[in-house]
């Protein structure tokens, strides 16, 4: 029987007063008592030396060769951590646990959205890892060629991943909510030379071709694919695939014929483990490139003491899509390189049923879970009364991730999943940073909800002012930097190193990493991080850039101009709101913006579509043509316009309120 958790009425009162009196929430006596790390030693520890403290966390990994050089930071923004050493990422999640007795150990307990369920070990891993290795290499992958990977969240993404990083191919994993489109143009740019996808993909109990939209795709397009080889097809969800004779091979027939003897080869330290792109200001997205032995040792340490692991008894759950960052770093490397165990889901949060992930952690006896705001706001919404029927008091400690908590939500996660005795790490990083940054420490901090609180041990975090990039006084709002280096730190953008300088070091020179984010540090020296300063849309965690959804839009043939922006949403943080103008020769109409919103959901993703699509005659420009979606953004909030005073034609401002009330009316 699930133990006794506040729901309706007495949870109501109970968050509000929570709410009202503004705590904080040191960690209980009885936590503090088995952390990992239970006072503030480690922080001096770290100011005093942090290069040293990273050094010694490295340790903690097999080198095949040790480090002559800790840190070269002699060119910076491209820091060399642990210079001269050679390592296999592969070897560290996987081999070294077998051969220290930990084979029949649980990597994943996986559980398809159909209730199948998949035990997944330690030497299974080694057995499929070293075969699809193999196999990569039977397809002509050497060290440094891209392979791109576009699977659901089955083990076999995990296989790949890890199968790249024994043969040193980076690999490039694209979301599987992204469109056939969207990946195609990121095989053209990665260079890739494989391509591993699957026959099909389970959506909430029906089965979708995924193989033949990558193949419709791809044949469609002039010359194809020029770097792609090889398609390995991972047959999944009862679904065939057309197969093209020479470039197509099954996954199951290809590792079958495989050597299963692969041993890891060791790289160098930097030597690129994956790129994943991600958006940024521009339409294009970039190719976030990581590397190998700096990216492990902050990926392991930071999932070790931020999550306070104890590999032998914890059951790690992680609600991330392996497609994210967060699913690389806190469902695959870290979790691995400590020997953990976690629960992987294919699903979706809502199916089979709304209490999908409460039925999990009770079926495997979670110890941890780490989602993200938007999910929880979602399970707020299906109330209280769904998670207490499950017993979840296996839960000792729960995480946020990927844009800013309300403090009503940390409040709920805290007393309705965490029973109002687990601590909650609200951990702020970014693809580009690799690992976590900003943290509680869970037997140490003091949480309050909605800040992430302290930075890291050996990381440095500032909020400084726009103009010299000086340290502004707590409680005053300005942009997050990073000082110097990390471990994760992402080496540069995939072939551009110039534009790697240009977006995050142009600013404040090439030692203070610009984040892209405001925040503001209150008397205590916690972190808030208010969002993006840049036009990057959050929404539900997922990053997206305004100009990237604008760039679809226009692609429909009708459209003669569109405007982005990304609107507080109460659900998913944001939401994507789209001003649009039609060329004259078009009226308005239904039709047209469900083809807007196909455009985009080919495009990129369904994920990306608008929210909400205003018609505009005109949009509000300066005299130079610039959009203000500054004044966009007030009026699609409702909120009295700002300075209009530098509009080329003041005008267009109160017939775009017009037409935002007639919509409004008309949708009720
Ligand atoms: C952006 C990075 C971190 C992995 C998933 C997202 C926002 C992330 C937090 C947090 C407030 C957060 C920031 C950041 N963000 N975590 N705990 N509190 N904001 O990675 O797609 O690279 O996005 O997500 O705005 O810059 P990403």
């Amino acid at each position: 029987m699930a133990a006794d958790r506040l729901v309706g009425e007495a949870l109501e009162v109970e968050l509000e007063r929570l709410l009202e009196e503004g705590a904080s929430f040191p960690p209980s006596q009885e936590f503090v008592g088995s952390a990992l790390i239970s006072d503030t030693a480690v922080w001096d520890r770290a100011d005093a030396d942090p290069v040293g403290f990273w050094e010694e966390q490295a340790r903690e990994l097999v080198w095949a060769k040790p480090w002559d050089t800790a840190l070269d930071d002699s060119n910076p923004p491209f820091y060399d951590w642990f210079k001269g050493g050679e390592i296999n990422a592969s070897y560290n999640c996987v081999d070294r646990h077998v051969e220290a007795g930990l084979g029949d150990r649980v990597a994943f307990h996986w559980h398809g959205e159909d209730n199948s369920q998949r035990t997944i070990t330690y030497s299974d891993l080694h057995r499929e890892v070293q075969l699809a290795a193999n196999a990569l290499k039977d397809l002509g992958v050497k060290p440094g060629e891209v392979v791109g990977i576009y699977l659901p969240m089955i083990p076999e993404v995990v296989v790949a991943m890890l199968a790249c990083a024994r043969i040193g191919a980076p690999h490039n994993v694209v979301f599987g909510g992204f469109s056939a489109q969207a990946v195609a143009e990121r095989m053209e740019v990665s260079d890739a030379k494989v391509l591993i996808t699957a026959s099909g993909a389970r959506r909430k109990g029906k089965a979708a071709p995924v193989k033949e939209q990558v193949d419709a795709e791809i044949n469609g397009r002039d010359g194809g694919l020029p770097s792609l080889e090889h398609i390995l097809v991972v047959k999944h969800a009862g679904q065939d695939a057309p197969m093209l004779d020479g470039r197509d091979v099954w996954w199951h027939e290809q590792l079958q014929s495989a050597d299963p003897d692969c041993p890891a080869e060791p790289f160098d330290a930097d030597h690129p483990l994956f790129i994943l792109y991600s958006s940024g200001s521009t339409a294009k997205p970039k190719g976030i490139l990581h590397g190998t032995g700096g990216y492990l040792t902050g990926a392991a340490w930071t999932h070790k003491h931020v999550f306070d692991l104890k590999a032998d008894k914890d059951v790690w759950f992680c609600s991330a899509d392996v497609g994210w960052i967060t699913g690389h770093t806190y469902i695959v490397y870290g979790p691995l390189a400590n020997a953990a165990t976690s629960i992987m889901y294919e699903g979706a949060p809502d199916y089979p049923h709304q209490g999908i992930w409460w039925e999990l952690i009770e079926k495997y006896k979670a110890t941890m879970f780490y989602t993200a705001p938007t999910a929880i706001r979602a399970c707020m919404k299906w109330g209280a009364e769904l998670p207490a029927k499950y017993d979840l008091s296996s839960l000792r400690l729960l995480g946020s991730v990927g844009e800013p908590i309300n403090p009503k939500a940390w409040l709920w996660y805290h007393l309705v999943i965490g029973g109002g005795n687990c601590p909650i790490v609200d951990t702020w990083w970014q693809t580009e940073t690799g690992h976590i940054m900003i943290s509680p420490l869970p037997g140490v901090t003091n949480a309050k909800p909605g800040s992430a609180t302290r930075p890291l041990p050996g990381i440095r975090a500032e909020v400084v002012d726009e103009a010299e990039g000086n340290e502004v006084e707590r409680g005053r709002q300005g942009l997050l930097v990073l000082r110097g280096s990390w471990p994760g730190m992402l080496k540069t953008l995939y072939g551009d190193d110039e534009l790697f300088i240009q977006t995050y070091f142009s600013r404040f020179g090439k030692e203070t990493y610009l984040v892209g984010d405001a925040a503001r540090q209150d008397a205590d020296g916690d972190m808030w991080v208010i969002g993006r300063i840049d036009d990057v849309v959050n929404v539900s965690g997922h990053r997206l850039s305004t100009a990237e959804v604008e760039s679809a839009i226009v692609g429909h043939p009708a459209v003669a101009e569109a405007a982005v922006i990304g609107q507080s949403d109460e659900q998913s943080g944001q939401a994507i709101c789209a001003f649009v103008t039609l060329e004259s020769s078009h009226a308005t109409s239904d039709e047209i913006m469900a083809e807007i919103n196909q455009v985009v959901a080919d495009r990129i993703g369904k994920f990306a579509r608008p929210k909400r699509i205003i018609w505009s005659d005109d949009l509000p420009k300066t005299r130079s043509g610039k959009i203000m979606r500054r004044l966009l953004r007030d009026i699609a909030e409702g909120r009295a316009l700002g300075d209009v005073t530098t509009l080329r034609d003041p005008a267009v401002m109160a017939e775009l309120e017009k037409q935002v009330a007639a919509q409004a009316s008309e949708e009720g």
